[in-house]
């Protein structure tokens, strides 16, 4: 049996969705960004403030690369910025793991975001929509290249992703 791996922009589900697929599939839910929090004990914008990207990307590659050499296959939900470094894409398409790219479209994104806990999304203090455009114009293909399947979330329930998953897992792994 393969680990599932959720990929995507931020807000595009990742977690909420992992969560419930993880639950019917009975396997545990490993979220990059909580990871990295638990092992140092700090939030996501306190390592990226205190310490600048660049550490907290080693810190997501670390914790990328447990999840995936974990031998209990399990549900990953990768922080949206996995795919930026090329030992992460690397070892997300050599990884026994089907890999999921939620796709949304920014406004879908930039209309969640506003509703949205943004205590570990430093990158979107200023000018999140463009931001968001920027990064998805910037990552659409690197989601693409890491994935074997898309779901476009755009205006669907969560329950219908997550059953789109489920079909996925089950033709795979039945
Ligand atoms: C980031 C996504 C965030 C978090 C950090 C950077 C990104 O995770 O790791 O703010 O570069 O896309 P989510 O995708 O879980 O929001």
């Amino acid at each position: 049996m393969s680990h599932v791996v959720l990929v995507g922009m931020m807000a595009t589900g990742k977690t909420t969705v992992g969560r419930l697929v993880a639950d019917a599939l009975r396997r545990p839910l490993v979220d990059s960004d909580q990871q990295v929090e638990a092992r140092t004990g700090r939030t996501v914008r306190e390592i990226w403030e205190r310490d600048g990207e660049p550490a907290f990307r080693r810190l997501e590659a670390d914790a990328l690369a447990d999840a995936l050499a974990a031998p209990t296959p399990s549900v990953i939900a990768a922080a949206g910025g996995v795919v930026l470094d090329p030992g992460n894409r690397a070892l997300l398409t050599g990884a026994e793991a089907r890999v999921v790219w939620l796709r949304a479209d920014t406004a879908t994104l930039t209309e969640r975001l506003r509703a949205a806990d943004d205590v570990h999304r430093p990158l979107l203090d200023t000018d999140a929509e463009g931001t968001l455009g920027r990064m998805h114009r910037e990552r659409a293909r690197l989601y693409a290249e890491v994935s074997d399947h898309v779901i476009d979330v755009d205006g669907r329930a969560v329950d219908d992703v997550v059953a789109d998953i489920l079909d996925i897992v089950e033709v795979v792994d039945p």
